[in-house]
């Protein structure tokens, strides 16, 4: 066996999306103690730039030290209790996993269903929450990867508020890409990933939850199911100056990658970048109808940052896709599920929604089709 070299190729599929140079040089800055004083600022630095692309002032906000779907799972099991019903929007493959999250936590899932390729409908969540006065929480998808489709977060959570719900909001893709304000939208349970339009490498979780979500946490009758997700232990660590305690060892290097994204970011300006997503997804847009492909979702609630399209009638979806990665190195996502064969998903996450990247992926579409 020899050292792994990757080859150099360009992120365009559903994440993990193209790193900056900037960013990979600051992953392999010397490691230094966890508990290192410096460090510690470091974090408190990472917390409020948190803080700045989540919209919010909420204290408890950090980075959970593993993937997406460790950010999913910290909001349920801490949030949700054994006999508690949990209303789930299900509109793709993470609403799913939201369902089996809300289960295996002992809780009860009301289930509404929308059509893959369609936002949450308002009217099936308030139906939901009239024929179930006892549901504690509403648990969606702000932006459904698997279909590209953006659901309206602020009017959920305004129906879910209207009921006395709390708010579990998966926002691994919708975070740094499209407009997110967890304050002024009263979010309570706020999960993302670093590997999508934050440009980091993937493997940390950035959650964020209000003084409601931490009061009922607070509230819990019974400890938390899982040592290592258990939020009460993790702030511990992650909070208070001068006075932090072990809980686990943080990824430091991840953390020095995390803290440079973000940075890059405020630098960038939030606004700035929602303006920049919509701009090459429109240039894409364009430039993909051109070759005569489809989009999938309609542009009323169509994600700029994962482009969801048919693939064109008597293509050879695998054959096309592998062409890109090993004539291009162009990777771009498959479809999941039943769209699976059907439609191909491009990403312009963060660093990759560039007008290279827009301009290499249309010529290398239109070479192979
Ligand atoms: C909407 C959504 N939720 C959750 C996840 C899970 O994140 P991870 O793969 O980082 O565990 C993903 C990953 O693609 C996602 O797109």
């Amino acid at each position: 066996m020899q050292s792994f070299i990757p080859p150099k190729r360009t992120l365009m599929g559903p994440g993990p999306s193209d790193i900056s140079p900037q960013v990979l040089q600051a992953l392999s800055r010397p490691t230094i103690g966890h508990l290192d004083p410096l460090f510690i600022k470091m974090m408190d630095e990472v917390k409020e730039l948190l803080k700045y692309v989540f919209q919010t002032e909420n204290e408890f906000t950090i980075a959970v030290s593993a993937p997406g779907s460790a950010g999913m799972e910290t909001c349920f099991v801490n949030l949700v209790e054994k006999g508690e019903k949990v209303l789930v929007c299900r509109n793709g493959v993470f609403g799913e996993r939201m369902r089996q999250n809300v289960e295996r936590c002992g809780g009860t899932a009301i289930v509404i269903d929308d059509k893959w390729g369609e936002p949450v409908s308002l009217n099936k969540v308030e139906e939901a929450l009239l024929k179930h006065a006892d549901i504690k929480i509403v648990a969606f998808v702000h932006a459904e990867t698997s279909t590209g489709v953006l659901s309206d977060a602020e009017s959920i959570s305004t129906l879910a508020r209207q009921y006395g719900c709390l708010t579990i909001v998966d926002a691994v893709t919708s975070l740094g890409g499209v407009p997110l304000f967890v304050d002024k939208w009263q979010l309570d349970a706020v999960y993302s990933g670093s590997q999508k339009c934050l440009s980091c490498t993937p493997g940390l979780s950035p959650v964020t939850f209000s003084k409601r979500a931490v009061d009922k946490m607070k509230s819990r009758t019974k400890a938390v199911q899982s040592w290592f997700l258990d939020q009460s232990l993790v702030l511990s660590y992650w909070s208070g100056e001068g006075k932090r305690s072990y809980h686990h060892t943080a990824p430091v290097n991840s953390l020095y990658a995390l803290h440079e994204s973000l940075l890059m970011l405020k630098n960038e300006g939030l606004e700035a970048a929602w303006s920049r997503h919509a701009f090459y997804h429109q240039e894409l847009k364009e430039g993909l109808e051109s070759l005569g492909i489809q989009f999938m979702v309609d542009e009323a609630y169509r994600l700029p940052q994962l482009n969801a399209v048919y693939i064109p009638e008597g293509v050879s979806d695998v054959e096309v896709r592998s062409r890109l990665l090993n004539e291009y190195n162009l990777e771009i996502g498959a479809g999941l599920g039943d769209l699976a064969g059907k439609t191909w998903r491009i990403g312009l996450m963060g660093y990759a929604a560039k007008k290279e990247n827009v301009a290499l992926c249309l010529k290398a579409l239109s070479d192979v089709l």
